[in-house]
């Protein structure tokens, strides 16, 4: 039984838009629409069932935390190679406290090793996605990060990741001020290739 109204899906999967936390208004964002989002992340493709997402979600203080710990672990880890950026870590500090709610994007690597990993990232992703849409679809603002100690195996242990899982980047989420932002995207033409009869 198909009960979804098309037109709105096509609406909704295409306007949704990356917010970016220079794009919020300081209104705090609902628990409830952040429980949706990750009830949502959960119900997305996963081969073979290793449901490889993992959430930590920052708020309030934790927010703080987030922003104190991530601007340490940069000065900590540039000062030692010598790239020091004092207005990267100074952004590493401030923007955070500009979101309602951060979610930090973990991947857990399934013990078994039983898909491989660009599986686990696609699974990831799509859940991302999904939380993604469920924020557009209650007009909540949100992008995924993927810049600061993203990759740094240093910050793994503080998203209670290991050293086989992944932190993939953040989810930064806000109530949105202004106007909506238009997408961009060059045609779905040049991107497909058909095969077919004749
Ligand atoms: C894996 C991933 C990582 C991203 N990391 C960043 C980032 O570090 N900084 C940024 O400005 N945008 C980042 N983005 C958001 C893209 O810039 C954004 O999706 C793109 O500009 C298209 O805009 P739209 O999401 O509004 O369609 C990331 C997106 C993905 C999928």
């Amino acid at each position: 039984m198909r009960d979804y109204n098309i037109d709105e899906v096509d609406h909704l999967i295409r306007n949704r838009r990356s917010i970016y936390p220079n794009m919020y208004s300081g209104e705090e964002v609902s628990d409830e629409v952040i429980k949706s989002m990750l009830e949502n992340a959960n119900w997305a493709p996963t081969h073979r069932l290793t449901e490889p997402w993992r959430f930590v979600v920052f708020k309030g203080e934790g927010i703080k935390k987030l922003a104190t710990f991530q601007s340490e672990l940069y000065k900590k880890l540039t000062t030692e190679d010598g790239t020091f950026d004092k207005s990267k870590y100074e952004k590493l500090a401030q923007r955070p406290l500009l979101c309602s709610h951060i979610i930090a994007i973990g991947l857990k690597r399934d013990p078994k090793k039983s898909v491989p990993e660009v599986e686990e990232i696609a699974s990831v992703a799509a859940a991302v996605q999904n939380m993604y849409l469920t924020a557009t679809s209650n007009g909540v603002g949100c992008y995924w990060g993927s810049g600061g100690v993203t990759y740094k195996e240093e910050a793994k242990g503080f998203f209670n990741l290991g050293s086989e899982d992944k932190l993939l980047g953040f989810l930064y989420i806000g109530m949105p001020k202004g106007k909506w932002p238009q997408g961009r995207r060059k045609p779905i033409e040049e991107k497909v290739t058909w095969v077919i009869d004749q």
